[in-house]
């Protein structure tokens, strides 16, 4: 029996049950039989959840881009890989096969080589979501170069800060990149963050919008003329399962970002493996995720997942509101869409719009619909399912995370009856649990708690780099030998999981995760500024958006808070982005502080949503005054 596929319910509770039961046979049966190996492990797994120490696949030796790539070329080599849609709607679309992927991946490592990158050695690719991006991610796992992905909506300091934080030698970047009708000068905040980065060796820049750009001599070369002259004959590294595949950043409860590693074997199995059943890929579908690839989900649902099953995707550059909000719609049509996997921000800020928009498109070829990044609400999950699913699409609600390399909790499309808001099932594999605030596990259904996972699976990041102390600390100590996850979750009367949101300092705007930590830091530089906190409240269609209490320092040169605000705001666009921004700023005399000195978020996160109702104990406030204060807005 192949486990790789599961066909109905029955055959899912009989994998589960496997895979809980065997988890060594479960995985190594998947692994082997699914994938080339230029060497099988010698053991599955090994572990230990108190040190964090977890390894899959042990000594197995295997290239994640051979799985993706060349494979494939003997029965599919003219089969579109990628579609890339551009920004514009007007500029053809380009359907890349298996054979030219093949070649371009080719010829971007072996320029790679020749720049000097080798195995081991960090790639920065801070590009926007043109196919460069896809071959450069590729191109570094084809040697064994460790990419970093960073998002291109990041600032300077914030890609200087993810630069430096892994070493990188090299940066992958653009003349700018398009996004609806604006162009983004990538290559400007390249260089901004490069004037405090000693490891950066060279810088690589594609082409795209033709913008007029600074080249500094001995780092700076135009990516495409280093490609014509490389050879396309490019042999793939041998990596061991645990080598790392990459770095990707994700905020965190201080002020550094968190550089996830993700590990070669393990990753590659559970990615294809959760791709497959999740959405029901079948041959000649074509799979549409609109993340960038500068998030996990874009690593894992546009590239690698995808990829690895020899899958068609498309990868699309613009925005769902350029030229106009049928965008998404007009695409599906255009590309024949089967499985659509969006955030439900999108879907919420679309639904905002009028329903021609939509109902214009017929959108018959779709067969899945998918939600990911935060929690679906109600009224959003109806519009998506009515309109874009037309009520016959499953809809698979994925949960999961940067760290968990691959989604854990989600129907499995056709399979998985679903239900509004709920996540629904583990996957095999995945062991939840909720645990109450003394740490223990709460047993039986139709509870609620902290969620975590108690057994690792292929997929787990494997360490934060450079820091194991914190990868232990944040995420296997809060309930020793578990993964915490860092959200709360209800288990329903049968059994299926509801992700309720974030119960430590993270919020989700607009499905991204942002830590306070790091904004709290952004906006405390502002020289006007003695503390600040940042807390989350509900928005319709970011889902959270960000509410600031700001103490000033004495002086009175800033009377005028208006300006103020926007300085502060200006200030966390050039540290982190322009997605950090506030939607709210109170300026305060104080925060509301514990005898220990920790602010009580909780008391702010109630003043922020409105809701003064009951702020709960606060006798451990060592000036309880302020509270009225902050919510009366008396300052
Ligand atoms: O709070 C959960 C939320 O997004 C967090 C992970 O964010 P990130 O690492 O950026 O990865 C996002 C894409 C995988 C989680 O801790 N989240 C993600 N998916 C869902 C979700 N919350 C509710 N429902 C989901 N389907």
């Amino acid at each position: 029996m192949s486990y790789y596929k599961i066909e109905n319910l029955e055959q899912y509770f009989k994998h589960y049950n496997k895979s809980i039961r065997e988890p060594r046979k479960f995985w190594s049966k998947i692994a082997s039989e699914n994938f080339t190996w230029y060497q099988e492990c010698e053991k599955v797994m090994e572990f230990d959840m108190s040190e964090a120490k977890i390894k899959w696949f042990v000594d197995a030796k295997v290239n994640i881009v051979k799985n993706c790539i060349d494979r494939h070329l003997a029965r599919k080599g003219d089969k579109t890989a990628i579609i890339f849609e551009p920004n514009n709607p007007n500029e053809e679309a380009q359907h890349i096969s298996y054979n030219d992927l093949y070649i371009s991946v080719s010829k971007m490592s072996n320029v790679l080589r020749e720049q000097g990158i080798k195995k081991g050695d960090r790639v920065c690719i801070y590009l926007p979501m043109i196919p460069e991006l896809a071959i450069s991610v590729l191109a570094c796992a084809r040697i064994g170069a460790i990419h970093s992905v960073v998002f291109a909506g990041f600032s300077a300091s914030a890609v200087e800060a993810r630069i430096n934080d892994s070493a990188c030698k090299m940066v992958i970047t653009s003349d700018g990149g398009y996004r609806g009708e604006k162009t983004i000068d990538l290559k400007g905040i390249i260089d901004e963050a490069l004037t405090n980065c000693p490891s950066v060796e060279k810088v690589l820049v594609a082409k795209r919008t033709n913008a007029e750009i600074n080249m500094k001599e001995g780092r700076d070369q135009w990516l495409q003329p280093l490609v014509d002259e490389a050879s396309d004959n490019s042999v793939a590294e041998i990596m061991d399962a645990e080598d790392p595949l990459f770095i990707l950043y994700t905020s965190g409860s201080t002020g550094k970002p968190k550089g996830m590693v993700h590990t070669t074997a393990g990753y590659m199995v559970y990615t294809a493996y959760t791709f497959k059943n999740v959405f029901s890929y079948e041959e000649n579908d074509v799979f549409w995720c609109t993340a960038d690839i500068g998030w996990i989900t874009g690593h894992s649902y546009i590239l690698y997942g995808p990829l690895l099953n020899g899958a068609t995707t498309v990868m699309f550059e613009g925005i769902p509101s350029y030229p106009d909000f049928s965008r998404f719609w007009e695409i599906i049509e255009k590309h024949k869409v089967t499985q659509f996997y969006t955030a439900p921000t999108a879907v919420r800020a679309l639904a905002k719009e009028k329903l021609e928009y939509v109902l214009k498109f017929p959108l018959k070829s779709l067969k899945v619909i998918g939600s990911v990044g935060e929690p679906i609400n109600e009224e959003a999950w109806h519009w998506y399912n009515d309109h874009v699913g037309g009520k016959r699409c499953p809809l698979v609600d994925t949960w999961w995370q940067t760290e968990t390399g691959g989604i854990l909790i989600s129907a499995l499309a056709f399979i998985t009856p679903t239900k509004p808001t709920y996540a629904s099932l583990p996957l095999p594999g995945i062991q939840p649990i909720l645990m109450n605030e003394k740490r223990n596990e709460i047993e039986g259904n139709q509870i609620e708690g902290s969620l975590c996972i108690k057994f690792p699976w292929p997929g787990i990041a494997r360490t934060i780099w450079g820091d194991h102390q914190r990868y232990k600390e944040t995420y296997f100590t809060a309930f020793p030998g578990k993964y915490f996850t860092g959200d709360g979750a209800l288990r329903d009367e049968v059994g299926y999981y509801r992700i309720t949101g974030r119960v430590d300092d993270v919020v989700i705007v607009s499905g991204h995760n942002l830590g306070t930590a790091p904004i709290e830091d952004a906006i405390n530089e502002h020289p006007a500024v003695a503390e600040s906190a940042i807390v989350g409240f509900p928005h319709d269609v970011k889902g959270k958006a960000l509410y600031g209490f700001v103490i000033l320092k004495e002086s009175g040169e800033y009377r005028d808070r208006t300006n103020l605000a926007k300085e502060i705001n200006q200030h966390i666009s050039d540290h982190i982005g322009p997605i950090a921004k506030l939607d709210k700023i109170q300026f305060v005399s104080g925060l509301p502080k514990t005898r220990s000195g920790k602010i009580m978020r909780r008391i702010l996160r109630k003043i922020a949503e409105g809701d003064y109702s009951n702020f709960g104990d606060t006798s451990t406030l060592l000036n309880p005054e302020i509270v009225d204060e902050i919510k009366e807005g008396r300052l």
